[in-house]
């Protein structure tokens, strides 16, 4: 195996493909905005956290500020069109709901929407906020987490759930129906 040095920038494409999600947010007056993350990591089960990366500028940053309330959506491969616009206009200038036709619904506990186009959902309350470079680490409290119950026994069923991974730029790609389970 040939191996190349690439430029630092690069870097995070060497992590990707990864999970993309679709985060929505709700301003202090109530009107609700969504961006794409693929920067998104479970951190603790009990109790439950995850983290999102989200860079200063973007009007979700804002919002998650303001708010402090999300919810992390999980699209499935058929959305990728979808998400592209959720990740590359923004909510400061135009409804991204309406633009991408995603339906918002009300959530169980927080005043961020879900996407009733997505398969899960997990409704979390900012705990916490490291800046870290140029994005900011948002640590998100999970206070409710439900998933069609078609896509998800008590893991997702790959034949039915097509997950969204982003590899970089404006392409994404798929699992297969197969898998291996491993016994040691
Ligand atoms: C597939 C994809 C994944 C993205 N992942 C992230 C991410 O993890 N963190 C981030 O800050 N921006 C990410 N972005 C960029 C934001 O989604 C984008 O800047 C968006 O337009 C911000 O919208 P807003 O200004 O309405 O908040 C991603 C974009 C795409 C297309």
């Amino acid at each position: 195996m040939s191996k190349k040095e690439i430029s630092l920038t690069l870097f995070p494409y060497l992590l990707h493909p990864r999970n993309t999600v679709l985060v929505t947010t709700v301003s202090r007056d109530g009107k609700p905005n969504v961006l794409a993350v693929a920067w998104i990591t479970p951190i603790s089960v009990n109790p439950p956290y995850l983290g999102i990366s989200v860079k200063p500028g973007r009007y979700s940053h804002k919002l998650l500020l303001e708010t402090g309330e999300f919810v992390v959506n999980v699209p499935t491969f058929d959305l990728a069109k979808e998400v592209t616009i959720c990740g590359r206009k923004s909510g400061r200038q135009i409804d991204k709901f309406k633009e991408a036709g995603l339906t918002v619904e009300k959530a169980e506990i927080v005043k961020a929407p879900i996407i009733k186009e997505c398969v899960a959902h997990l409704e979390c309350k900012v705990a916490n906020r490291l800046k870290v470079g140029d994005h900011d680490f948002f640590i998100g409290q999970v206070l409710a987490a439900y998933v069609s119950e078609e896509h998800f026994k008590d893991l997702y069923d790959v034949k039915k759930h097509k997950t969204l991974l982003h590899i970089g730029k404006n392409k994404f790609t798929t699992t297969q129906d197969t898998y291996k389970e491993i016994k040691i």
